[in-house]
């Protein structure tokens, strides 16, 4: 294949409420790429396995259920969506209940290879931004576009807090950072972005800025070549 031809991966990593999501958007609709929220794909498998009273301490389980679902990927005004059954709980997910599940599932190696597979297969739907905790380390370590956000726990604990969430972010954090497959880490080439004090706009035009710098750095090497 022809690499120039080869879609585009924003690769966005990082802590709990360190801004992934809304810079992940912006920064995907500056660039008219598509914006993919792997977090709501593991969600999306810890509500479906409390609908169907799956024990989701139970990885033998968990696996069975990943193995089972029936799920399609579909595109919708820029974003992409999971869909089980053809159906889509965008506001299921977010609930305290599938919050305190999401860890167990994510931990899951069987689990952690399909959403490998099914975050790569986005790439039929062109240039990505895709946000999560793993995509610079595991889905996509071969992007030259990787992006770490952190930010101070009080700033990240106050912007939970104004989006009307009460939640631990260290225990999450820590859940994310131990487990033994995929866990959470600062990839290998990531830009590191401590975005603390920073607003949205701030944060994502400065990793608009980066984007372009690197992909001018990589026209320039091709023409070289
Ligand atoms: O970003 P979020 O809070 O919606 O993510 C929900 C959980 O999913 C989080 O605890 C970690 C997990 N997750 C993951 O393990 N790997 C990803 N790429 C994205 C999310």
């Amino acid at each position: 294949m022809n690499p120039a031809s080869e879609p585009i991966v924003v690769a966005i990593d990082g802590t709990s409420a360190s801004g992934k999501s809304t810079n992940a958007r912006l920064v995907a609709r500056a660039l008219s790429f598509v914006y993919v929220d792997t977090g709501a794909m593991y969600r999306t498998l810890a509500w479906y396995c409390l609908q169907k009273r799956i024990d989701v301490e139970d990885s033998k389980a968990v696996a069975a259920a990943c193995r089972r679902w029936k799920t399609q990927l579909i595109c919708v005004e820029g974003a992409v969506r999971l869909l089980v059954d053809g159906y889509y709980p965008e506001k299921e997910i977010r609930t305290p209940a599938v919050s305190d599940a999401v860890p167990k599932v994510a931990r899951v190696p069987r689990v952690r290879t399909w959403m490998r597979q099914t975050q790569r297969a986005c790439l039929r739907f062109g240039n990505l931004v895709m946000e999560g905790r793993d995509i610079g380390t595991n889905v996509f370590p071969e992007t030259e576009f990787k992006f770490y956000l952190d930010a101070p726990l009080a700033e990240r604990e106050q912007r939970r807090i104004a989006d009307g969430v009460t939640e631990n972010l260290q225990k999450r954090d820590r859940q994310d950072s131990e487990r033994a497959a995929a866990p959470l880490m600062i990839p290998l080439g990531a830009t590191i972005v401590n975005n603390g004090g920073q607003t949205p706009q701030q944060t994502s035009e400065w990793i608009l800025a980066e984007v372009q710098r690197k992909l001018s750095e990589r026209t320039a090497r091709r023409a070289r070549t």
